[in-house]
């Protein structure tokens, strides 16, 4: 269960306007129905499915999902290829869907290292649906958090070299500018399924706010009442942001 109540307070705050989620437990899910771990990830897609379209019929702004981490290269090499021809399975058979619901599709990560194919129908994807309103959802495929920072560092550094900016220029606002979230509000609340509490090197600058729940349910279990319960538990949170709580409520008391 999860570890707070909060989902039974008066909510306090509107829909999370960005959603960002660390889909886990896809091969548990499969172990333990003696399948093998392939089996999980293929039911994991069906998950994403069901969770697009309640965030888009809920009108949430953005929903992140990390889908492979720059750790994941790490895994059996038989793991890792069936995870690049079910994303580009995935990518085929979605995409017009996507569009047709008025969809952004978005990747961050670094997708280099991709097959060339992969890669093609990545941007055309992004390319398709990029003038979209509703729901953007962004795929992080190859991302770390660190990735993010050090290329943001890069691009930086070298704007600084071209003589285009000085070293003084170098706040926080001009970072976020560089990270491949540039143009997304950060997230507001994180979800991680699968029981693990921790943030495996997604958006580690990005969620420095962002409310975190935690869920035992494996990616392919996760719904659309597990996550309205985590937005519940969101809207139930008092986000301070470094006030005081009384700060807070006399703030939301004026007009
Ligand atoms: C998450 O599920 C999907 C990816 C990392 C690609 P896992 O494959 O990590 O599932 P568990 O954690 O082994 O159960
Ligand atoms: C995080 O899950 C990455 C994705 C869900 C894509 P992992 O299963 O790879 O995380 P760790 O290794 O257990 O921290
Ligand atoms: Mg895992």
């Amino acid at each position: 269960m999860p570890t707070d109540d909060s989902s039974h307070a008066q909510p306090v705050n509107p829909n999370p306007r960005h959603i960002a989620i660390i889909m886990d437990g896809n091969g548990r899910w499969a172990q333990k129905r003696f399948m093998p771990r392939a089996m999980g990830h293929q039911a994991g897609v069906k998950t994403v499915r069901k969770i697009v379209e309640y965030c888009a019929n809920q009108k949430i702004e953005v929903l992140s999902l990390f889908a492979f981490s720059s750790e994941n290269w790490r895994r059996p090499e038989t793991e890792v290829s069936l995870l690049m021809a079910l994303f580009m399975a995935t990518l085929q058979r979605e995409i017009n869907k996507l569009d047709r619901n008025n969809i952004r599709l978005r990747f961050i990560g670094d997708r280099s290292a991709f097959p060339e194919k992969l890669q093609q129908k990545m941007a055309e994807g992004e390319a398709q649906t990029e003038h979209n309103t509703a729901l953007t959802l962004v795929i992080a495929a190859n991302y770390g958090g660190h990735w993010d920072i050090c290329q943001a560092f890069q691009k930086i550094s070298q704007k600084i070299a071209a003589g285009e900016l000085a070293q003084q220029d170098i706040t926080e606002t001009l970072i976020n500018q560089h990270l491949s979230t540039a143009d997304l509000p950060e997230p507001d609340l994180f979800i991680r399924t699968g029981g693990e509490q921790r943030v495996s090197n997604f958006m580690l600058w990005q969620l420095a706010y962002a409310e975190m729940y935690f869920t035992p349910a494996l990616w392919p279990d996760f719904d659309q009442n597990t996550l309205a319960e985590a937005i519940n538990s969101f809207k139930g949170r008092q986000r301070r942001f470094g006030h005081t709580g009384e700060q807070v409520l006399n703030k939301s008391n004026t007009p």
